[in-house]
């Protein structure tokens, strides 16, 4: 391939470093090369961009349609002051929860496909982001587990998720609800076929529970479990972000996490969001105990 590009593969079982792109001056020809490579190493860093918002949002369109377009992930105010009330400040809680592995967007009922997500304020140190391959977590099982769980799948659902911080959302918080999902959550296999790769990924994170067929305290014995195998090197790697960073991972392919920082400092991050297929990425929602 005549490609422009400098790949520098990260030390890891994904991901990769490219060097060489102006994301605002991407051809189609050149996109298709990066979307092949984005699909081959589930996430792409590009270091030194220039983007501004609708620049982003631009660019994200490329690799489909949008479940949101662009969005501050950040612990500032409107009025630029830093959101210090961690008792109470459901922004910092939803923040707090994300510091722990999840897939966006598991919580809905079609997956979240991907997202861009640009760095434009950072701490002067922590607040990087952790990525855990999840197609090499499933490769790594032993067959026995493999047998086990091929039948096997868990509820996912942010309140789940964020009562454990001990955020349940009311209408009043300065958090805008996005991601409480109001009906039955979806019930998703642990074990996904990439509708794009065919490879088998294990979908786990901070969302699942309640695994039909076992107790409460067995399942999240279960799911904990296996999360912590699944998050180990070679399959983990975290990004120190430099202001003009941007980052596109799939979804389907990782779990993230941000990794904690002084949030008396800010960290300004936006996020685009790629929505995912509605047959593919689809979980039907039965009833709970009825599954
Ligand atoms: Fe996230």
């Amino acid at each position: 391939m005549n490609s422009k590009l400098d790949l520098r593969p990260l030390d890891a079982s994904f991901g990769a470093i490219v060097n060489g792109v102006d994301l605002k001056t991407v051809g189609d020809h050149l996109f298709n090369e990066i979307y092949q490579l984005w699909l081959d190493h589930s996430l792409l860093i590009f270091p030194k961009q220039t983007m501004r918002g609708s620049d982003q949002v631009q660019f994200a369109k490329r690799f489909g349609e949008l479940e949101f377009d662009i969005k501050s992930v950040s612990n500032i105010n409107k009025d630029g002051s830093v959101r210090s009330d961690t008792k109470n400040d459901d922004v910092l809680k939803i923040l707090q929860g994300n510091m722990s592995w999840h897939a966006d967007s598991s919580y809905l009922p079609v997956l979240s496909k991907g997202a861009v997500f640009s760095a434009k304020v950072v701490p002067s140190s922590g607040g990087e982001t952790s990525w855990a391959d999840m197609r090499s977590a499933y490769d790594a099982l032993d067959s026995d587990t493999k047998h086990n769980i091929s039948n096997l799948a868990a509820y996912h659902s942010l309140y789940y998720s964020q009562s454990k911080l001990g955020h349940n959302h009311s209408t009043r918080s300065d958090y805008n609800g996005y991601g409480f999902f109001d009906q039955d959550p979806p019930l998703r296999p642990l074990v996904y076929s990439h509708p794009e790769t065919q490879r088998k990924i294990l979908t786990l994170g901070r969302h699942a529970y309640g695994v039909p067929g076992m107790k409460e305290n067995e399942s999240e014995a279960f799911l904990a479990e296996l999360l912590e195998f699944a998050c180990q090197p070679p399959r983990v790697y975290q990004h120190n972000w430099q202001v003009g960073d941007v980052a596109v991972w799939d979804n389907r392919s990782l779990l993230h996490q941000a990794r904690p920082w002084d949030m008396t400092e800010p960290r300004i991050m936006y996020q685009s969001r790629i929505a995912g297929d509605e047959k593919s990425d689809f979980a039907p929602s039965p009833k709970q105990g009825a599954a």
